[in-house]
């Protein structure tokens, strides 16, 4: 009661403005802490969505592919929007490539290699010296090498889509990315590839081999087919290479092995099959429109534009005649002989298109950057591969590295021929490394599954 007392008796001797002045200091303190209170309490309430968030959220919702207001990925841009960025725009790193025949996948073998290599991710890899997961049969666990490492980060190698043998070997989030070819220069590519003229025996003098396998198709079909027919390679018998090869790859029923169900004869039946690839494969991509097809796969994994560079590979010398130059009536049988694989390449063509009409107008800008940074890619690599007469697989040689320059779709990046050495000419060259670092890191773990038991009843080749 005193000090109250002695409190007031002090304050009356205090001139108006003085008292003015204490009552401030006494409450400065007040106002200050009712200001943090009220700021913390707006941070932590859910916010009303700004504008731009709501673009983004909408753009979300149905627009999977586009990750920022403009439609490019937030990867590049500022440190700023990066921040805001990673809740929207994480590398993807889990994935199911699914190398289709005959379908520039061996190109994307050395893009997706060197992606993975350079992040030390985890790639499924085929058992011993073997270079497919069973294909063309379906894939079964026993066609992945077990790994010490725990996890699979990517399944690359050749295998036919095999949806809960993958899933179960795969984290939950991956995605399942996949490519067509337009199916006559797919048909034109496999004949070459697997030898189909010489193995069934068309006649080596005849004009154009492919028409004349076409001309008596059943009977060269089946030489080829056949358990005589010795020369195959990696080619089981009963198993055809001419006829709706990449729906096959997806995993379709038709008929192989011998004896199991085939629904390429109920048109419906084809078509609810391929609907229901497209809603697992988040992105089917086109051979013809590889360029859009892997803006499009930069976006969606949110990756950087120098992660879709490539180096062409396997890729046969032009000699096959344009598709234009056969008959007519060729192309007509064909597309009926194979036309699961057409239904299939219509569906995804029109899908990616559609696709690309809702990417906005900086896509085609970006098509054209990733173009320019491509050609000059390939220069720099092929001065590496076949330069001063080097053999092909000769990386000692030092060449100054290329920078690209800071454009609207990227920083400035490089690479050096490390990065021309992961990409090709050889698309196994990691591949084999890996193999290696497996060999050694998970010895005795391949060692004991080696001892399993293998019931399977069919074995691939290859
Ligand atoms: C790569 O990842 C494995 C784990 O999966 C780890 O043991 C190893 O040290 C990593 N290597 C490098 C070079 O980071
Ligand atoms: C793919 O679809 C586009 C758009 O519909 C079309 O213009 C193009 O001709 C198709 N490509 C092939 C090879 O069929
Ligand atoms: C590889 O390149 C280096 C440097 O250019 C050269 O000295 C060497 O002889 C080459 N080796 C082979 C096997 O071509």
């Amino acid at each position: 009661m005193q000090i109250v007392q002695v409190l007031l008796h002090w304050c009356r001797r205090l001139t108006l403005r003085k008292r003015g002045a204490v009552l401030t200091a006494l409450l400065l303190p007040v106002i200050v802490y009712a200001a943090v209170l009220i700021y913390t309490a707006h941070r932590l309430l859910p916010a009303a969505p700004s504008r731009t968030h709501r673009t983004h959220r909408t753009q979300r919702e149905h627009r999977p592919y586009v990750l920022s207001a403009d439609g490019r990925s937030l990867y590049e841009e500022g440190q700023a929007t990066e921040i805001a960025s990673t809740q929207i725009c994480l590398e993807r790193r889990n994935m199911v490539f699914l190398k289709v025949m005959k379908c520039a996948t061996s190109t994307l073998l050395g893009l997706f290699n060197r992606f993975a290599y350079k992040r030390n991710l985890s790639v499924a890899l085929p058992p011993g010296k073997q270079i497919y997961h069973n294909w063309p049969y379906p894939m079964t666990r026993r066609d992945v090498r077990p790994t010490g490492r725990g996890e699979y980060n990517m399944i690359l190698h050749h295998a036919v889509y095999t949806p809960a043998v993958m899933r179960a070997l795969m984290p939950p989030d991956a995605v399942y990315i996949s490519i067509v070819r337009e199916p006559f220069s797919q048909l034109q590519s496999a004949f070459r590839y697997f030898n189909v003229a010489e193995i069934s025996g068309v006649p080596a003098s005849a004009r154009d081999p492919l028409l004349e396998y076409f001309g008596d198709v059943e009977q060269y079909e089946k030489v080829y087919m056949s358990p005589a027919a010795k020369s195959r390679w990696c080619i089981p018998d009963g198993f055809s290479v001419t006829r709706n090869l990449m729906s096959h790859c997806h995993g379709m029923p038709l008929g192989f092995p011998p004896g199991t169900r085939d629904i390429t004869r109920d048109a419906a039946a084809t078509d609810a099959y391929i609907r229901q690839l497209g809603r697992s494969f988040e992105l089917v991509m086109v051979a013809e429109y590889l360029f859009e097809s892997l803006v499009l796969l930069r976006r969606l994994m949110c990756w950087r534009l120098q992660d879709i560079v490539f180096v062409s590979s396997n890729v046969a010398p032009k000699t096959g005649k344009e598709r234009a130059a056969y008959p007519r009536h060729l192309l007509e049988f064909h597309k009926r002989w194979s036309h699961a694989d057409y239904r299939l390449y219509d569906y995804f063509n029109a899908t990616l298109w559609r696709l690309v009409a809702r990417q906005g107008p900086g896509f085609s800008r970006e098509v054209k950057a990733f173009k320019a940074v491509q050609s000059r890619v390939e220069q720099y690599c092929a001065a590496l591969y076949f330069g001063d007469g080097h053999a092909k697989t000769n990386n000692t040689i030092r060449v100054p590295p290329l920078v690209e320059a800071a454009s609207e779709w990227t920083r400035s990046f490089t690479i050096t021929a490390e990065d021309c050495w992961a990409l090709g000419p050889d698309p196994f060259y990691l591949t084999n490394k890996m193999k290696e670092e497996s060999d050694t890191r998970d010895e005795k773990i391949l060692r004991e599954s080696s001892k399993l038991l293998d019931e399977r009843q069919h074995k691939g080749l290859c």
